[in-house]
This record gives structure tokens, C-alpha cells and sequence, in this order.
């Protein structure tokens, strides 16, 4: 099933609720939160995934670009985060295993992302406990920066082990997602799609959350149809 993220980093923070409810059809609601360490930028913490909770029944996808996150797993649990992603470059893998361990035991939803200049073969310990792979089409920091084409082929090994070993996880893609750039994502094996300049930099934020799902879909369907 095509799922769209929209990243309310490029929401109007001084009206979140507002924009939230401009993305009504989205499944989930993309969170990024960032240290100003493990990425240069610095944005929200769990306070924000505790205000915006109530406002929504979407499932709150939070992306943790922050160092030793284990540290945080258990506020952003309390705050009502449906998923909750990590980087595996953000600590050692004891302590990467303790946080998805952790995620998973406070009944939610265990990601697992690397940043663009991280070979795939990173993630392989991981593979099998995870409910969601995020590969990242950008270097992660920043909204609003052009969709890296050659982080494609990791999507689509992320597909292929996923089929070939049976894992479960859902393969989601973040940065640069916009109309001209869902379909090779979507072609490689992409399920999940965070776009945030893309949807509320569009005058009609559902329209585009919409006008995105039919587009993944029809590439791919297309694919499927070359799998037959
Ligand atoms: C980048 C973030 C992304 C970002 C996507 O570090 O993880 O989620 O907000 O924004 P766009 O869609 O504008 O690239
Ligand atoms: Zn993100």
C-alpha cells in the first residue's frame, strides 16, 4: 500500500495543527527531529509529537537525526510517536540494537535509516527486526534539496532482500520527493514517501499528498506487471 509522508519541517510551525489538517489523506505524519550535532541543523523535540498528537489519528512517523538516540526512545514513546526511525551511523550497533529493541518493546513501530555516503551492506544485521528501512535521498539536515538519483539502487535492494528473505519492513524514501522524481523511487520498491517542500509548498496540500499516492501507484503497478 502507497503511503505519503508529509514532513512538517516545511509546515508553518506557528500553525501546525492547521497544516496538519491541509494533509488529511496522508497516513502518516512525518517528523523530523535534528541535534544540531548529528546534522547540523536543530528543529524539534518530543514536546512538538506530544502537542500535535491530539490533533490527529494520522500515525506520527518520527525520523531521529540526533546522536545516541536510545537516549531518547522513551519521550518520544510518551509522546505518542506511532514509528520511530533511527540512523545507523548514529551510535555504536549495541546501542542501535538497544533502541530499535526498545521501540519495538513500547509498542511501536521500529525504523532504520542511512545517509547517503552509508553502504546498504551497513543495515544487514538489522534487516530482520525492522518494521520500516529509510533511505535517504538527501543528506539529511535540510528540506528542500534535489533528490539524489543514485541513492535509488539501495531502494531497490532494500526490495529485493525484502522479497528474497521474507523481511517485513516497508521501504520509505526521504528527500527531494516531489511529481518529477516519486516514480523511480516507486519503480525501485518504495512504499512510504516523505515529501515535505513538495506538499506544503503546493497551493492545495491534499491535492499534492493525493496527486503523489496516484502517481506512485502507477509506477508501481507497473512494475508489478513486469514482476508477472
Ligand atoms: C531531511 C529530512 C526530510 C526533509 C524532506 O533531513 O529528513 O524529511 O524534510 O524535505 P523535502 O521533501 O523538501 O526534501
Ligand atoms: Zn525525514
Amino acid at each position: 500500500m502507497i503511503k505519503i509522508a508529509p514532513s512538517i519541517l516545511s509546515a508553518d510551525f506557528a500553525n501546525l495543527a492547521e497544516d496538519i489538517r491541509r494533509v488529511s489523506d496522508a497516513a502518516y505524519i512525518h517528523v523530523d527531529v535534528m541535534d544540531g550535532s548529528f546534522v547540523p541543523n536543530l528543529t524539534i523535540g518530543a514536546p512538538v509529537v506530544k502537542a500535535i498528537r491530539p490533533v490527529t489519528e494520522q500515525k506520527l512517523d518520527v525520523h531521529l537525526m540526533i546522536d545516541r538516540p536510545v537516549r531518547y526512545i522513551g519521550d518520544f514513546l510518551a509522546a505518542g510517536a506511532d514509528l520511530i526511525t533511527v540512523h545507523v551511523e548514529a551510535d555504536t550497533p549495541e546501542n542501535i540494537t538497544a533502541a530499535l529493541d526498545a521501540i519495538r518493546t513500547g509498542g511501536a513501530k521500529a525504523g532504520l535509516s542511512l545517509k547517503p555516503g552509508t553502504p546498504f551492506e551497513v543495515l544487514l544485521p538489522w534487516l530482520d527486526r525492522l518494521d520500516l528501512l529509510l533511505v535517504m535521498t538527501v543528506e539529511p539536515g535540510f528540506g528542500g534539496q534535489k533528490f539524489m538519483h543514485d541513492q535509488v539502487e539501495k531502494i531497490a535492494r532494500a526490495e529485493q532482500l525484502r522479497r528474497d528473505r521474507g523481511y517485513r519492513y516497508e521501504i520509505s524514501v526521504d528527500g527531494g520527493i516531489a511529481a518529477g522524481t516519486i516514480l523511480p523511487a516507486a519503480a525501485a520498491g518504495a512504499t512510504v514517501f516523505v515529501a515535505g517542500s513538495a506538499v506544503f509548498g503546493s497551493e492545495d496540500p491534499n491535492g499534492m499528498v493525493n496527486a503523489l499516492a496516484a502517481l506512485a501507484r502507477a509506477s508501481s503497478c507497473r512494475e508489478e506487471e513486469a514482476w508477472i
